[in-house]
C-alpha cells in the first residue's frame, strides 16, 4: 500500500547500484519518493551538483513516481516544504548503522512528526562493473583519465 511521501537523501557522488537498489524498492513503497542531493555536501565532489542530478535522472526515468531535486539547508526544513513524511537511507554495512542513527535521532529531534526508515542495501562487490549504472561507469572513466 502506497500511502505517503518520501524523501532519499544523500550525496550520491556518483548514484551507484546500491542506490539504485534502494530507489527502486522505495517508489514501490510510496506515492512519491524525492531522491535529494544536497548541495555543498563535500568540499572537493567528484561530480558538480548538476552532474550528479543528471545521472540520477537518467537512471531513474522508469519510474514515475521518483523525482530528482537538489536541497540546501536542514533536511527537515526541506521535508516540511516537500510535504514528506518519511525520511528514506540504506545502510550496507552494520558499521553505518551508528551515523544513521545519530542522523535519524537529531532530524527526529527536530521534527518529531518526520519518520526515518533505514533499510539495507544490495551488497555489490567486485570491480567498478556492476557497482554503478554503465552511464556513471562511462562517466566516471571519462573523468579519471
Ligand atoms: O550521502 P550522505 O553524504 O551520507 O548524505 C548525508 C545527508 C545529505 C543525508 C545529510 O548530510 C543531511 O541531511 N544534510 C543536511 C543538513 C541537515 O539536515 N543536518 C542535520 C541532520 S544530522
Amino acid at each position: 500500500m502506497k500511502t505517503s511521501i518520501a524523501i532519499y537523501p544523500g550525496s550520491f557522488d556518483p548514484v551507484t547500484n546500491g542506490h539504485l537498489d534502494l530507489i527502486e524498492r522505495g517508489e514501490k513503497m510510496f506515492d512519491l519518493l524525492i531522491v535529494a542531493v544536497l548541495r555543498n555536501a563535500e568540499k572537493a565532489p567528484l561530480f558538480s551538483v548538476a552532474e550528479r542530478v543528471e545521472m540520477l535522472r537518467e537512471v531513474t526515468r522508469q519510474w514515475s513516481g521518483v523525482e530528482v531535486e537538489v536541497f540546501d539547508g536542514l533536511l527537515v526544513d526541506y521535508a516540511r516544504k516537500r510535504h514528506a513524511g518519511v525520511i528514506l537511507r540504506g545502510i550496507r554495512a552494520i558499521s553505518d548503522y551508528e551515523y544513521e542513527l545519530q542522523m535519524a535521532l537529531m532530524n527526529r529531534k527536530l521534527e518529531p512528526r518526520l519518520e526515518t526508515v533505514v533499510r539495507e542495501i544490495a551488497q555489490l562487490g567486485g570491480p567498478l562493473q556492476g557497482l554503478v549504472p554503465p552511464v556513471v561507469e562511462e562517466r566516471l572513466r571519462a573523468k579519471v583519465s
